[in-house]
């Protein structure tokens, strides 16, 4: 297929001056149409420096908009990128003012215009744009950039350039950069989050306003402008030149700016790299270089590669940057896995993103290795120092670094079985709805970190402009907890405006951390400052400080300065479970009581056995359990709440739904709804995987609901219920 001319112009080059550039066009009328089998396969501009039509790619063709190069042609623009080229096809602009596209036997429309065509241009400056009868544009390419912006063309606030798959594939690739609203442009790799810690390259730039965009100019200039039209920062200067300039983000995750430069007569040379985001030599510092479960490493070119630990294999073999996948049979907490050997494999010197769901301290790497092997969710370990944290899979980001090592769970053999076989037919299918609750538990916290999970390391630090402190008492160096001064919370929090709650310690309130990404906190001010409120503070930094964990609301930071005491925590939208139980137009139905329940659970069994200073938390209930905007719920110890007298009846309620634990009588606290009877046995039973037998209900009891918690074989004492003469908000106690 070759790119023949359609029209013959005759142009000299002198002509394009940037006024005309921009203005001219060439008319495409109604009942114009291209086609892959015929001479003319695509309209160019009256310049022709850009065409639209059909390009060649693989074995078929995709419509686009590309630079009509002296050799190579550069696609700056894609129509329908996911799907797949055709091998032949027409684009007509219909009589009825549509744009189509019929290959094979369908047509149908290639773009969705907001109106009736009367005709469409394909402009000097690379913009495709469609007309009504008014000569008012309808759409236009300029606002559906795919992975390039041409000069004259800008990238607005939340608007997105996705890379290209492959230079061979222009479907949607591994890396984007998105425009964010507060003015800061960043690039990530596709389907994370917008955070910090998924971010690897950023403009530094956070006074944008509600309307900052992305500039390139035909002098070549790149810059963000802020919402007023002010120059935030200029990434590349002008410069003197017949060129073409594009800015692109490349396969490889790199931002680039592009100059193509007009010769003489009128063709247009090969690119040259004008400004680029990164100029790196470790292309393993950009994140997503290499997908879920692989490593990166440096070659001796400038090439990374991926690879799999030990037990794994590439997902796919021709684009080993996929990713890696276990290669032995998962295992399964919930059933067991039978005559399966498990062995833990050091990588040493490579490193992921340290995403762990607890957190353990050992003497040494073998240390590590067994409390991977003995937790039956543990499947990889990452240990630096003492300090092993357990992960789940997949693991993100790896890559070589100097000081830690990671270890990787490998099962051999085994077949996966039913621990309770003898009554598996009679057991079969509710244990498939167990399993299957289970799945879609996991997947939601696989779904949760790419889309709720919250950040406060260190490295944030990088993206707020807020500096951080730098007198930090000794105890909460190694927490990676970040300091605030009290100007800073105050500001936050627009002078302490909006208030959430309060303690008998002090009160709490909303606030917004001018983040990257922002994001809205909760700040509680202790303002007891007599030695109990010092003590108070301290204590939530020892113990909530060094807990990691999901189910836990999280703090992110502090101030402590002269009198001032502050806590910062993350923000939990969706208020108490209380609320939810008890306020809700429409409560919690029987499978996300359950839900909650295991969330609870999870946190509960975190804090008794898995953090490295085991605590107890006594006084769970619905108050102290708060739901994030995921409906995730956390423990919390912070009450938006002043405190509850516990009714009378409310202790006698709790009496009587552990006796009927105790006598194996749970059914009585369903009453009449219809529950999972199946999966109400196995809870009773043995939660299963929660090896400390924290068994959590939530059970509707007449006029009234009550969130249980029943904790049965526990290693430590621990209280069962509240203590009435306990008065004070929840807190977390350290087990001395
Ligand atoms: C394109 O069409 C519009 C409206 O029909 C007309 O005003 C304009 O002059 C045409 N331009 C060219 C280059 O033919
Ligand atoms: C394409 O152009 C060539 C020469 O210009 C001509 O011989 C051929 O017939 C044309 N093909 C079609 C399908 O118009
Ligand atoms: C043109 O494209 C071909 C195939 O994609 C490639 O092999 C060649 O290096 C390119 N030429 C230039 C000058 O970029
Ligand atoms: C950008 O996105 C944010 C968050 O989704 C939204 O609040 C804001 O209104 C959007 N801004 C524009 C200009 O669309
Ligand atoms: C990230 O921000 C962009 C621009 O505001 C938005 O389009 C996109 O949906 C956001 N992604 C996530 C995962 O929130
Ligand atoms: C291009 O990549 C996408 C995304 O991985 C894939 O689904 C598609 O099959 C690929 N297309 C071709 C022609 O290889
Ligand atoms: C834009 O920047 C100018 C100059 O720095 C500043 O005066 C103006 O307030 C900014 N506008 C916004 C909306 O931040
Ligand atoms: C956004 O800014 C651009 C120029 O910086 C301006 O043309 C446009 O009207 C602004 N849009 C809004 C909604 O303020
Ligand atoms: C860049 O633009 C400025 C102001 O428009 C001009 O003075 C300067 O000469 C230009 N630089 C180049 C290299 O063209
Ligand atoms: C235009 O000139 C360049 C060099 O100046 C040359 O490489 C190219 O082949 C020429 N193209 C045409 C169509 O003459
Ligand atoms: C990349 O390196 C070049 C030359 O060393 C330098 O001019 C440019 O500023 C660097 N760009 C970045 C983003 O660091
Ligand atoms: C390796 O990955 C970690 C975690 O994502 C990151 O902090 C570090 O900067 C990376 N190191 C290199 C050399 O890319």
């Amino acid at each position: 297929m070759t790119m023949a001319p359609l029209l013959i112009f005759l142009f000299f080059l002198s002509s394009i001056d940037k006024a005309t550039a921009q203005t001219q066009r060439s008319n495409i009328t109604v009942g114009s149409s291209i086609s892959t089998n015929s001479n003319s396969s695509y309209w160019a501009s009256t310049t022709r420096l850009f065409a639209f039509g059909f390009y060649p790619i693989g074995d078929g063709f995709m419509v686009g908009i590309w630079i009509i190069g002296s050799s190579n042609n550069t696609i700056i623009w894609t129509a329908k990128r996911d799907d797949p080229p055709i091998s032949s096809g027409t684009v007509l602009l219909s009589t009825d003012g549509r744009l189509l596209l019929s290959s094979g036997e369908s047509d149908s429309p290639l773009i969705d215009a907001s109106g009736i065509a009367s005709y469409a241009s394909m402009l000097d400056n690379g913009n495709f744009v469609l007309y009504n009868s008014d000569s008012s544009i309808i759409w236009q390419s300029f606002n559906f950039p795919t992975d390039t912006i041409v000069a004259g063309q800008r990238l607005e606030v939340n608007w997105t350039l996705l890379s290209h798959f492959s230079e061979t594939n222009h479907s949607i690739g591994r890396f984007r950069i998105v425009m964010h609203t507060d003015g800061n442009l960043v690039s990530y790799p596709t389907a994370t989050t917008n955070t910090s810690r998924d971010a690897y390259w950023h403009s530094g730039t956070w006074m944008g306003g509600s309307n900052a965009s992305l500039n390139l100019d035909t002098d070549g200039r790149l810059y963000l402008l802020n919402s007023t039209g002010f120059n935030i920062k200029t990434l590349a200067e002008n410069r003197t030149g017949t060129f073409i300039f594009r800015a692109t983000m490349d396969v490889d995750g790199i931002f680039r700016l592009y100059s193509h430069q007009i010769e003489n007569n009128g063709s247009v040379s090969e690119k040259s790299i004008v400004w680029q985001s990164l100029n790196l030599t470790d292309r393993c510092e950009i994140k997503g270089t290499c997908g879920p479960n692989s490593y990166c490493t440096m070659g001796d070119d400038i090439v990374p590669r991926c690879n799999c630990p030990e037990g794994f294999d590439f997902v796919d073999s021709q684009h080993m940057f996929r990713g890696c996948e276990e290669n032995f049979i998962k295992q399964d907490c919930g059933r067991g896995t039978e005559g399966m050997t498990w062995a833990v494999a050091a990588l040493e010197n490579i490193y992921w993103e340290d995403d762990g769901y607890a957190l353990v301290w050992v003497a040494n790497e073998e240390g590590c290795k067994q409390a991977c092997l003995d937790d039956c969710y543990c499947m990889a370990a990452l240990f630096k120092d003492g300090r092993c944290s357990k992960q789940k899979l997949p693991l993100r980001y790896g890559n070589r670094t100097n000081f830690a090592t990671t270890l990787i769970k490998v099962g051999r053999g085994g077949t996966v079985t039913d621990p309770t076989s003898s009554e598996v037919r009679k057991t079969k299918i509710g244990n498939e709805i167990f399993v299957a609750g289970l799945v879609l538990i996991i997947c939601s916290f696989i779904t949760l970190l790419s889309s709720c999970y919250l950040v406060y390391r260190r490295k944030v630090a990088v993206y707020g402009m807020i500096p951080e402190q730098s007198s930090t008492p000794a105890f909460i160096e190694e927490m990676n907890l970040r300091s605030f001064t009290h100007d800073q919370l105050a500001s936050v929090t627009d002078n302490f405006k909006e208030e959430l709650g309060r303690g008998s310690f002090g009160k709490v309130y909303k606030g917004f951390l001018p983040n990257g990404v922002s994001r809205t906190i909760a700040v509680k001010k202790i303002e007891k400052l007599a030695e109990e409120g010092e003590r108070e503070f301290e204590a939530e930094m020892k113990t909530i400080g060094r807990t990691h964990h999901r189910n836990l609301v999280r703090l992110i930071g502090f101030c402590i300065e002269g009198s001032h005491r502050l806590l910062v925590y993350e923000y939990m939208s969706n208020g108490s479970l209380a609320d939810f139980l008890f306020k809700a137009e429409a409560p919690p139905d029987w499978n996300d009581r359950v839900r909650i329940a295991l969330d609870v659970a999870r946190g509960i069994h975190y804090l008794h056995e898995e953090c490295e200073t085991h605590i107890i938390h006594c006084d769970i209930k619905p108050h102290n359990i708060l739901m994030d905007e995921c409906w995730i719920a956390k423990i919390s110890d912070f009450g938006r709440h002043v405190e509850i007298e516990a009714a009378e009846s409310e202790i006698i309620l709790l009496d009587w739904v552990y006796n009927c634990f105790e006598h194996g009588k749970l059914d009585k606290l369903v009453g009449d709804e219809e529950v999972e009877k199946t999966m109400l046995e196995r809870m009773q039973m043995d939660i299963g995987v929660f090896r400390s037998s924290v068994v959590m209900l939530v059970v509707p009891i007449p006029d009234t609901m009550l969130l249980m918690a029943l904790q049965a074989r526990l290693p430590m004492p621990v209280q069962q219920r509240p203590r009435r003469q306990r008065r004070r908000p929840l807190r977390f106690l350290q087990e001395d």
